[in-house]
């Protein structure tokens, strides 16, 4: 299909709804007046209004979900194995989609995006071939990363982790959602991507500090080996390249801190949320 200019877009299929990024975004197209179709598995949650359902991993309801939208919101936190035909599905229904990538994304010359051990680069490999116009997006480590620690700042407050000293810039994830919803309704980011950081590196330690003082919870960092790290992170379901993916990338930011991306201030027009915004935001819920 044609891509649509900003004025066209009135009706966004949105996937990942009831996710970090996705419910985000579906809050701030309705408050900019775009019409939302919010996808869910879940049979409950898709008898609320606003809701349909559907399964990324069925391109039939995808497609049927996206009949008559202009643009579509993608996540694909998903194995690579289906991503071709809901790509497929929705380029054939809408003219634009925003996608949530990820910041381990990195275009080679010659090659495309590429994010080995990562399905987000094929993804958008998927999205280049398909002709479809779209846009993505490339976040770093989310600020709500830091809600892996909850459960460990309830019960006593040592939270025990690799690279405590690691810098990174977690972005808020509602700043994710403000360039999504500028990319789905404006003008001028088909074809961009868009590497997405909050405005300051803070070590983990440093971050848990700001959390501790958000919710008033006493917390500590407690160093375990990288071992024992990857050992946790495998019995929490991670898959072994993912994790050992993280774990690189921690052990190379510690002296090294994470660059910021100008690119939230660039899109939004306003600063980024800073991670002590993000902590009194989201207080309540460690
Ligand atoms: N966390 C990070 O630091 C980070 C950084 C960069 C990129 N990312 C990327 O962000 C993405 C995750 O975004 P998020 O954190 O906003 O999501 P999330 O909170 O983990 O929620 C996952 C969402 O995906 C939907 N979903 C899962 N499987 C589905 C399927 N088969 N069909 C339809 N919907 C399905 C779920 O919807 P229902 O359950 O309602 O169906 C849910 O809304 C991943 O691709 C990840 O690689 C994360």
């Amino acid at each position: 299909m044609a891509t649509k200019r900003s004025d066209d877009v009135s009706t966004v299929l949105v996937t990942g709804a009831s996710g970090v990024v996705g419910s985000r975004v579906v809050e701030q197209l309705a408050a900019a007046g775009v019409r939302v179709r919010a996808l869910t598995r879940d049979g409950e949650r898709a008898r609320r209004a606003g809701f349909v359902q559907g399964d990324l991993r069925r391109p039939e309801t995808l497609r049927e979900a996206a009949r008559g939208a202009d643009a579509a919101f993608l996540v694909w936190p998903l194995p690579i194995e289906g991503a071709r035909e809901a790509v497929e599905a929705l380029a054939a229904e809408v003219g634009r989609v925003v996608f949530l990538s990820s910041a381990a994304v990195r275009d080679v010359p010659g090659v495309g995006p590429q994010s080995p051990g990562r399905p987000d680069g094929e993804v958008e490999a998927l999205l280049e071939r398909s002709g479809v116009a779209y846009t993505a997006l490339r976040p770093h480590g989310f600020a709500a990363n830091a809600l892996r620690w909850a459960e460990e700042i309830r019960s006593g407050g040592v939270v025990r982790g690799f690279g405590g000293e690691a810098a990174l810039c977690p972005v808020d994830e509602r700043d994710i959602a403000a360039v999504a919803v500028r990319a789905l309704t404006g003008d001028g980011h088909d074809g961009a991507r868009h590497y997405l950081t909050g405005p300051e590196a803070l070590t983990q330690a440093e971050q848990l500090r700001i959390v501790a003082e958000a919710t008033g919870l006493p917390a500590r960092w407690e160093e375990i080996p990288r071992g024992a790290a990857r050992e946790r992170m495998l019995a929490s379901g991670w898959p072994p390249g993912i994790a050992d993916g993280a774990l690189d990338f921690l052990g190379a930011r510690i002296g090294d801190p994470e660059a910021v991306s100008e690119a939230v201030p660039a899109v939004t027009g306003r600063p980024a949320l800073t991670f002590r915004d993000w902590a009194r935001e989201n207080a309540d819920r460690f």
